[in-house]
């Protein structure tokens, strides 16, 4: 297998562990945290894809609040400054345990690494510094550039066009079926990082394609796999 130019990522989720904002406040928010979270990731992404889909775009950062707001009235969550702490916290995720490992690993051995994400560029900025991978990346793009969130084409392009390379020759990560879907429909080398261990979707565990996916577990082996 030819070697990749760059090893693309997926932010929120993949890199970024997107729970970890309401689980911070797990004790105020109650036992049903983790509900209200994934709720409210749903909700989220809903938005992306409709505003994508009617031409009416707003940013993530936007959406990630409107989306927050819906999925506290519907869980009767009412202490505004409670909701203000998850916002905030939002923009401070924790990144996944393995993460930072894995980034030096590719930089050490010559791969280049870049975000790719829905986010706009600032929260994106604010994301990798606490996360503490700002160092390890050499470009955060965003679909702000563009106006339209994945799995439009026209948001992989952007990829294609900062590193001056055709879509095999990077490889794509993102632990959301349907990013990886639209990634691999593209033409990107995928790797489907399956953290929460879900049942298939979109026939990405399907027949062995040259451009099938690779299902990941998590990042921990991904610089072998690019070595
Ligand atoms: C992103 C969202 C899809 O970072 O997780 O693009």
């Amino acid at each position: 297998m030819a070697r990749v130019a760059a090893a693309i990522f997926d932010a929120y989720g993949t890199l970024l562990d997107v729970h970890s904002a309401m689980a911070r406040h797990a004790a105020r928010l109650g036992p049903e945290w983790p509900r209200i979270s994934q709720d409210w990731r749903s909700k989220q992404l809903e938005y992306t894809w409709v505003r994508s889909l009617a031409g009416r775009h707003r940013d993530f950062s936007e959406l990630t609040d409107e989306a927050l707001r819906f999925t506290a009235a519907r869980h009767g969550i009412r202490d505004p400054e409670l909701l203000q702490e998850i916002g905030r916290a939002y923009r401070a995720l924790d990144a996944y345990p393995e993460v930072v490992d894995t980034l030096a690993r590719l930089r050490r051995q010559g791969i280049a690494r870049a975000i790719l994400s829905n986010g706009t560029p600032a929260m994106l900025a604010e994301g990798v510094a606490a996360a503490g991978i700002a160092d390890l990346l050499d470009d955060v793009l965003s679909v702000e550039a563009i106006g339209v969130f994945k799995p439009h084409a026209a948001v992989y392009r952007l990829a294609c066009d900062r590193f001056g390379v055709a879509a095999e020759e990077l490889a794509f990560l993102s632990s959301n079926a349907w990013d990886a879907f639209g990634a691999q429909a593209f033409g990107f080398r995928v790797f489907w990082v399956n953290r929460a261990g879900q049942p298939d979707e979109y026939g990405l565990r399907g027949p062995d394609l040259p451009n099938r996916a690779r299902e990941l577990a998590d990042l921990t082996e991904l610089p072998d796999l690019l070595a």
